[in-house]
């Protein structure tokens, strides 16, 4: 079974970012995926601080990464750019990490001020990792109720977003294809 690996990089304890991505993830599974779901709060605050290679938890989040056949990064918006705490975690992880997996980014903001931070910050973040970074989603906090299992309460959004999951999942489809074929020519 094809597995997709999410990544949330928001330190708060109740996140709207988070939130959809449980809500992506209980999505992807209904589309017959399995998922695991990593989070920026899951290793130890003094290894992302003082940049510990060696953590325990990030070689394991290295592991989960490395054998993903599709990964989902989201973030809120801080400062216009994403989260400070999701950086130090991509910091310590090795710089190929993602090569030639497909990954949907999302970000979270306040206000449409920073729809563009996806283009300029979080996919040439990802891109230095070598993931396959397709369009992705941008979410207001007017677009979301953080307290729903589907947070996503405006149509078009919603509607939008079922279109990337969709695209998505059929690029990580197609790539799991695609290495079949190359291990047997
Ligand atoms: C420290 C901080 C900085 C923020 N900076 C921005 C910003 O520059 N632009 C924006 O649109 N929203 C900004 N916001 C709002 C958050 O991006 C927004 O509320 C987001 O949905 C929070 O996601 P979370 O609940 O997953 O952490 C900021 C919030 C915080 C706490």
């Amino acid at each position: 079974m094809a597995n997709i690996v999410i990544v949330s990089g928001s330190p708060s304890s109740t996140s709207r970012s988070e939130q959809v991505l449980l809500y992506l993830g209980k999505r992807v599974e209904q589309e017959g995926f399995s998922i695991k779901h990593i989070s920026v709060k899951d290793v130890e605050a003094g290894d992302l601080l003082f940049g510990n290679f060696n953590s325990e938890q990030v070689k394991q989040i290295s592991l989960e990464l490395e054998q993903a056949d599709g990964v989902i990064v989201g973030t809120p918006v801080y400062k216009s750019s994403y989260s400070g705490v999701l950086k130090a975690l991509i910091d310590l992880l090795p710089q190929d990490i993602l090569q030639d997996t497909p990954v949907l980014p999302l970000m979270t903001g306040g206000s449409a001020s920073h729809l563009l931070a996806i283009e300029y910050t979080l996919k040439p973040l990802l891109a230095s990792l070598k993931g396959q970074t397709i369009k992705g989603l941008y979410f207001q906090d007017s677009q979301l109720d953080k307290t729903r299992e589907n947070p996503i309460t405006d149509i078009e959004i919603l509607e939008r977003t079922e279109k990337q999951l969709d695209y998505f999942l059929g690029k990580v489809n197609q790539n799991i294809k695609y290495h079949r074929l190359v291990q047997v020519y």
